[in-house]
């Protein structure tokens, strides 16, 4: 807290208003004892200036277009070494991990890989073309119908088995609808291989055929898993700690966060953004057509992809991933006509005074979509190996405000501008005038 005040004035009320501080410097304004003190509410839709906590995890300078990791640079993970393990650790538990919390902590993933046979099955009770966001949200919340002891998670041990659970199996079950979806058997997981390598073996081996793993397409994948991982208090997140506010357990809270992700103006962008390039490659709509059915307001297509509530510069996320991109293609002698399509939208946008007016730049969704489909991911897998990735950061903030002991449950207020009174009427008596609003 600032020895600063905001000052508040209302009529003839003069209120001051405690701030905090931030450590890059940034302040907020407490309101939180505005109602209660002065009987008023403050009005903020979409919560887009509303800090709902402090955290700790991630800091984004969205200006600047700066994005850390418990203080470590985004940037500082693109190279071979780091692995997203490493990573999720570092999310969850505030710094990077030891050697033998490492060896641990890997030991409790390979451990916690297999699906539950109860979970197998009524994952085949769905339908196969049960789109896999769909089948990853229900598969996390049943979770706890096999593994009662998760539903509360106070001890420290209890809490890291529970994590590493969900970190390992989320790829299997991923895997598994995408299996299915083909028509393909389960390919169980192999406990010599590490999490990435192993997620691949699981979505492309044979029962007969072990699939070959490329290092460059492990480290792609290792990457792309380490940039999503955590976004601050973007929707799903915030989505997961509404609901663990309500002190919901880490695996109804987490399939919530499925939930806001699978949101096409969310995580569901990547497949919006490659079905875009795909239709502009095929010839129905040319790069052209897009920035000017984006710019029209008549019009509700987005230029999918681009902008962010936060970043008002380039998505360092996106940067990278233009960057990996170029690197994986040219190792790989892998071409893909998309890239192309993507790099010309990306140079029209840029230079239109629509966007840059707007400042809207192309977002982690805008690349990531091209490499995943060089590795074989298909389109409908997208948004599930963001999903993937971002579980260690919800996690993070879970348990973040799990720990907190002043937690209050999460209770938005509203401007009410309904009816004030009116009387109930016996439906005989009912007549409809106008339609249903
Ligand atoms: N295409 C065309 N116009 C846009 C776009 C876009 N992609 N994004 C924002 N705008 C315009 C918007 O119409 C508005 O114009 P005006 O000021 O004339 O009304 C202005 O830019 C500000 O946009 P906004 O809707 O107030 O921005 P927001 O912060 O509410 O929304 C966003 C952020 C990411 C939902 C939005 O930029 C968008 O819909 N982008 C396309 C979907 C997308 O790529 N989503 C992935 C986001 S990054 C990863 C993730 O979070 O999952």
């Amino acid at each position: 807290m600032s020895e600063e005040k905001a000052i508040l004035t209302i009529g003839d009320k003069r209120i001051e208003l405690p701030v905090f501080v931030g450590t890059n410097g940034d302040k907020a304004v407490d309101v939180s004892k505005l109602y209660d003190d002065h009987h008023l509410i403050t009005y903020d839709p979409a919560l887009a200036n509303t800090a709902i906590c402090h955290s700790k995890i991630t800091f984004i300078d969205g200006d600047a277009g700066i994005l850390r990791y418990r203080g470590i640079p985004i940037e500082q993970f693109d190279t071979p070494s780091p692995n997203f393990v490493e990573v999720a650790w570092l999310l969850i538990f505030g710094t990077l991990p030891t050697h033998e919390e490492l060896i641990d902590f890997r030991v409790r993933l390979t451990n916690n890989a297999l699906l539950h046979e109860g979970l197998r099955q009524r994952i085949e009770l769905l339908p196969p073309s049960a789109p896999p966001m769909a089948s990853l949200s229900a598969a996390l919340s049943e979770m706890v119908c096999y593994y009662k002891n998760y539903l509360t998670l106070d001890d420290d041990e209890q809490f890291i088995e529970a994590a590493a659970r969900m970190i390992s199996t989320i790829r299997t079950i991923a895997a598994y609808s995408y299996r299915r979806s083909q028509g393909l058997p389960i390919i169980y997981p192999d406990p010599k291989l590490r999490y990435v390598a192993n997620f691949l073996h699981m979505m492309f081996s044979y029962p007969y055929l072990q699939y070959e793993i490329t290092p460059e397409v492990e480290d792609a994948m290792n990457l792309i898993l380490i940039l999503h991982a955590d976004h601050e208090q973007n929707c799903s997140t915030a989505t997961v700690r509404v609901v663990g506010s309500a002190k919901a357990n880490m695996f109804s809270s987490c399939a919530s966060g499925v939930s806001a992700l699978w949101g096409p103006l969310h995580g569901g962008a990547n497949v919006k953004v490659m079905e875009m390039l795909e239709a502009i490659y095929k010839g129905g709509l040319t790069p052209e057509h897009c920035i000017e059915a984006a710019k029209d307001k008549t019009n509700p297509f987005r230029l999918f992809g681009f902008g962010h509530r936060v970043y008002k510069n380039y998505d360092p996320r996106a940067k990278i991933l233009k960057a990996s991109c170029d690197r994986v293609f040219s190792k790989l002698k892998h071409n893909d006509p998309l890239l192309d399509v993507a790099r010309r939208l990306e140079e029209l946008a840029l230079a239109d005074s629509y966007f840059a007016d707007r400042k809207l730049y192309p977002n982690v969704d805008f690349y990531s979509g091209i490499l995943l489909r060089a590795m074989g991911i298909p389109t409908n897998m997208f948004t599930v190996i963001f999903a993937i990735g971002r579980l260690p950061g919800w996690i993070a903030h879970w348990k973040e405000q799990h720990d907190v002991p002043t937690n209050r449950i999460m209770r938005p207020r509203q401007i009410y501008e309904g009816n004030e009174i009116v009387n109930y009427i016996p439906v005989k008596d009912r007549v409809r005038v106008g339609s249903i609003q």
